[in-house]
């Protein structure tokens, strides 16, 4: 899948072309494309004083970067010690098998990306899912079924 160059010449032009301005830009590319694009630090090699080797090295080193495509909205089964007593596998089992993905994996449509996740701080609301920064607590598979069928409209 080809990428927009021309985005990438925007970004560079606004944050700079020099080797300290790789996160920033980096960061850029990822909020403009959802993950950094291979293709795009290649082109930024090209075009700046940043090389190959160094961009893929801040990109790979920081975990805030996403070098493959992920789905538009992000599900985050919590799988904490809480979560996990409360039934965090069924609702993983459910999920995959309505999305017809496994976690980590993107639907084929890039709607949603099913991801498994440590507690995130609500415990008493156990079993959690989020979605992208939203809360679901207290679910079972039937309904977390349900929040995503609503979601996706
Ligand atoms: S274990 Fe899931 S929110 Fe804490």
């Amino acid at each position: 899948m080809g990428i927009d160059l021309a985005r990438i010449d925007d970004i560079v032009a606004k944050k700079g072309r020099t080797p300290d301005m790789a996160i920033p830009v980096l960061q850029a590319i990822q909020e403009e494309f959802r993950y950094v694009p291979l293709e795009a630090m290649e082109h930024i090699a090209k075009t700046t004083q940043m090389t190959e080797t160094q961009l893929y090295g801040v990109a790979t080193f920081f975990a805030q970067f996403r070098l493959t495509p992920v789905g538009e909205k992000i599900i985050k089964v919590c799988h904490g010690t809480a979560c996990h007593v409360g039934g965090a596998d069924g609702l993983t089992e459910a999920l995959e098998e309505s999305l017809g993905i496994k976690t980590g994996e993107n639907t084929p449509d890039m709607k949603f990306a099913l991801t498994s996740v440590a507690c995130v701080g609500c415990c008493s609301l156990a079993p959690v899912v989020m979605v992208d920064t939203t809360t679901y607590g207290r679910l079972d598979r039937k309904k977390v079924v349900q929040i995503i069928k609503e979601i996706k409209g």
